[in-house]
């Protein structure tokens, strides 16, 4: 940890944001300077809870008065692209985001050219490829101890294959160290393939990876809701845990699990979001990079997208990185626009913490 305090801002502070304004208040090398939200009643009470007066209805007027090294972005999706862009602009050092980045391929390669461009570093939001365990269990896989992959899958991928999907997919290409590079699929129900948003929409179908690997991909959650990648001797399964590890088997042909005995982690008060925000913040002082970045978030938008337009095309394949950079899929609206927009906003007593 480095003697730096890096100075904060939280913007769009609801739920998610609140979350995130928990950790960064309780981190010795982070204070929070400044918060953004659209919301009055809901900023006045996060003033108070969180000790920050310097308070904002959006990031323009934010920007004006503070250039923060940390931003952190937990606006509905719909924002994201503009205030991430902006922050990039203004010279902000460091930016995250959250799940899903955008709905629209464009506006997520936007965000993260701009960030490469301005050196910025570019961190993706709680997502559980960012658990210390999953960062372990890929490294044992990438150095050869569990032996050489022969497969992988997927299992559960469906209900939001954007909104919740990128989970899986940014588990998958991390423990295969590999893209997707060509996608067939099948998806249910018909309405939810004639929809705009991911709601609902399950997929079956079949990933090829760079690495040759041919993926299967399970719509409905089998035994397992996570990922599966195994060698000729182990299997590591991620279901939505720190992975379980089988290696070799017993007198009846069943796979043994074994003690994963994973190193201890110093950082452990805010479940996976921790990993996320320390891998972050120690990326920002130079030292290797986030464990989910805004690139890992727009490689799972495409695969999703892809995922969609092969289904709507007759279970077509559909080669990545996919060329027309206009097409979208939107998450379920609360992800799209908030709670204050689509009926379930958080209540003033709610955003008080107790
Ligand atoms: N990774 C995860 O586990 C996880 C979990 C929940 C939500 N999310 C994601 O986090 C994001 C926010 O979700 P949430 O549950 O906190 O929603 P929320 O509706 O509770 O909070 C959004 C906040 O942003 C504010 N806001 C809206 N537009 C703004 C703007 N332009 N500038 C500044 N503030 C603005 C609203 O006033 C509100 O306080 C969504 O993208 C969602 O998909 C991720």
């Amino acid at each position: 940890m480095s003697d730096i305090k890096h100075r904060v801002a939280i913007i769009g502070c609801g739920r998610m944001g609140q979350n995130y304004a928990e950790a960064y208040t309780t981190y010795p090398d982070t204070e929070i300077v400044a918060i953004a939200d659209a919301n009055v009643q809901r900023r006045d009470v996060l003033g108070a809870r969180f000790d920050v007066s310097a308070l904002y209805p959006d990031v323009e007027a934010l920007l004006r008065d503070i250039v923060p090294d940390i931003a952190v972005v937990v606006t509905p999706t719909k924002y994201m692209k503009d205030v991430v862009i902006a922050c990039a602009e203004a010279g902000v050092k460091g930016i995250s985001t959250e799940k899903p980045i955008a709905a629209c391929l464009q506006d997520a390669d936007a965000m993260v050219e701009v960030c490469a461009e301005r050196g910025v570093v570019f961190a993706g939001g709680n997502l559980q490829r960012a658990m210390n365990e999953v960062q372990e269990a890929a490294s044992r896989l990438h150095n050869g101890e569990l032996g050489e992959i022969r497969g992988a899958s997927v299992h559960g991928f469906g209900g939001e294959i954007s909104g919740g999907g990128c989970q899986h997919i940014s588990v998958l290409r991390l423990f295969t160290n590999a893209e997707v590079e060509e996608i067939i699929a099948w998806g249910t129900p018909p309405e939810a393939l004639d929809a705009e948003t991911d709601e609902g929409l399950i997929i079956n179908g079949r990933f090829h990876l760079t690495n040759g690997l041919e993926c299967s991909v399970f719509g409905t959650p089998t035994s397992c809701r996570g990922v599966d990648v195994w060698t000729d001797e182990c299997l590591v399964r991620w279901d939505w845990n720190p992975p379980e590890i089988f290696k070799g088997y017993d007198p009846h042909g069943n796979r043994v699990r074994i003690d994963t005995n994973y190193n201890p982690y110093p950082w452990n008060e805010f479940s996976y979001l921790t990993g996320s925000i320390r891998s972050f913040l120690a990326a920002v002082d130079g030292n290797g990079h986030p464990w989910i970045t805004g690139a890992d978030l727009r490689q799972a938008l495409e695969v999703a997208i892809a995922a969609k337009l092969s289904a709507t095309r007759n279970s077509t394949p559909v080669k990545l990185p996919l060329e027309d950079r206009s097409l979208a899929l939107y998450p379920r609206p609360y992800r799209w626009i908030g709670g204050d927009a689509t009926g379930k906003p958080q209540s003033v007593t709610e955003a008080t913490g107790f």
